[in-house]
């Protein structure tokens, strides 16, 4: 039996408010003072500090019923018993990896993302996919007929089990939380999705929809609904410029999970990257690519992100990065193109990749190698969009400026990782195997890898060559001759 019913404000509880019904709270961080503060002793903002009337029905015997509520006590370590904890199948490979090894039920997920980035569309086509599970989807944002046509949209989705027609998703637009538990009770979802937090109001409070207290008061509530019924529930949440989660960390504090789904709008690939997770890892991440008929699971992310190139076929300017994004190898290209320098000072650009660490590399080039900096422009670009922090690229980034600076191409087969020090040295990696294994499985004939990570490297298990290097002069060496 589901014993939800009285969900009651979290808030009345921690700032028992009640009795002079107003209260104010920081924009930024939802901390919440008795009075007006000038500067958040929280997160440190200045002038954040709005009023907030509180609602009659966060009375004080809200409070004391809530605290009866409560009955705990102490427990060994030891005795505590552990099982397994059971998971829901997302039916997404991806969504199911990202949340370490599907939803967990109970627990509160939190999708951020830019508008427009595509969340309503991962959500709307994973529970569509769902088998055998009520779902209650409410959208504060489109109409029953808007989601509809996303629906369709979606269906024509080649895979298999996709079927508007006969799914269990209840489709509700509603923007009051209160009626919102009305619906949950009279349906009595397997799962619920709010899309999104920033369209919920609820009355308690007296502040516009999308106001930190809002926000805060709606999620506390959809949280308290999860624990004490067992529901999983997925909020949607807009990010703001900053690219926080608007309306703002607090909701990251209540959650369990955070997912972040990211990417660029004019690329096709979207990256949902777990950044908190109470259930799983939060080194992994999912690679979706939005196509017409919805975002398409992308399960080999390495061969999508290197151009078509023939075989034989060398580019000058071109190479490959083995670099790790998460806890998956990703084969990545480098582009990089040297010109003369028309005016004074030199251009730097670079796309996906830091400006300060490329500058870093080019004078370790001229250090080492006589890369005549202050007459050459250079332009870098990481293919398909993506951003790297992986330091394991500065060896390709440094191929990649030579050869165009030479322009000789390198040949294809040939891919690189390992990061470079301020004295040209190759310094190594984390996780060489997985790297190696990834350069070997898409049929890389040779991989630069540091000299320092040859040590206790089992070379007969792959057939990929591998020449390990101390030095960038070795690593062009190998390369120019
Ligand atoms: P949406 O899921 O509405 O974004 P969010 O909920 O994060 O605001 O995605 C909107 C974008 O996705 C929109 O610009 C159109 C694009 N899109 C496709 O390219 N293919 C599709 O099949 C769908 C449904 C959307
Ligand atoms: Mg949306």
């Amino acid at each position: 039996m589901r014993s939800w019913e009285f969900f009651l404000p979290l808030w009345a509880k921690r700032t028992n408010m009640a009795k002079d019904k107003t209260a104010y709270v920081c924009g930024s961080c939802g901390y919440d003072s008795p009075k007006w503060i000038g500067k958040c002793p929280a997160c440190g903002e200045w002038n954040t500090f709005q009023e907030v009337k509180v609602g009659k029905k966060t009375a004080s015997t809200v409070t004391s019923e809530f605290r009866l509520d409560v009955k705990s006590s102490p427990i060994s370590m030891s005795k505590i018993e552990t099982e397994e904890e059971p998971r829901i199948n997302m039916g997404d490979g991806e969504l199911n990896r990202v949340l370490g090894g599907g939803l967990v039920p109970g627990s509160m997920t939190l999708l951020g993302g830019e508008p427009g980035i595509g969340k309503s569309t991962l959500i709307l086509q994973t529970v569509m996919r769902l088998k055998g599970m009520k779902v209650l989807y409410v959208s504060g944002e489109e109409s029953a007929r808007q989601l509809k046509l996303r629906a369709d949209r979606i269906n024509f989705n080649p895979n298999p089990g996709l079927d508007s027609q006969s799914s269990n998703v209840l489709v509700v637009c509603e923007a009051m939380i209160e009626t919102v538990f009305e619906h949950i009770r009279a349906v009595e979802p397997d799962l619920v999705v709010i899309d999104s937090i920033q369209t919920m109001a609820t009355e308690t409070v007296e502040s516009s929809p999308g106001s930190v207290t809002q926000i805060r008061e709606c999620a506390a509530m959809l949280l308290k609904f999860a624990k004490e019924s067992n529901t999983p529930v997925i909020v949607i949440g807009h990010i703001n410029k900053e690219g926080t989660i608007a309306g703002p960390k607090i909701l990251e504090h209540m959650v369990d999970t955070v997912l972040q789904f990211e990417g660029d709008q004019h690329y096709m690939y979207r990256i949902v990257r777990a950044i908190k997770n109470r259930f799983g890892s939060t080194a992994e991440l999912g690679i979706y690519e939005m196509v017409h008929n919805g975002l398409r699971p992308v399960e080999n992310p390495s061969e999508l992100l290197l151009s078509d190139v023939k075989e034989g076929e060398e580019l000058s300017g071109v190479a490959v990065a083995c670099s790790i994004e998460g806890v998956r190898p990703l084969l990545i290209e480098t582009q990089a193109l040297v010109s003369t320098a028309a005016y004074g000072t030199p251009q730097r650009s670079a796309t996906g990749f830091d400006l300060r660490r490329l500058n870093m590399l080019l004078a370790v080039l001229e250090k080492r190698v006589g890369f005549k900096l202050p007459q050459r422009d250079v332009f870098l670009n990481i293919a398909g969009g993506i951003r790297v922090t992986d330091p394991a690229i500065d060896l390709s980034v440094i191929a990649a400026v030579l050869s165009s600076n030479v322009d000789t191409g390198i040949p294809r087969d040939i891919c690189f990782t390992g990061e470079v020090g301020l004295s040209g040295e190759v310094r190594p990696v984390s996780r060489i195997v997985q790297r190696i294994a990834e350069a070997d499985k898409l049929g890389f004939r040779k991989i630069i890898i540091p000299k320092a990570n040859m040590n206790g490297l089992d070379k007969g298990k792959f057939k990929i060559e591998m020449v390990s290097v101390r030095k960038v002069e070795e690593a062009l060496r190998e390369l120019f001759g």
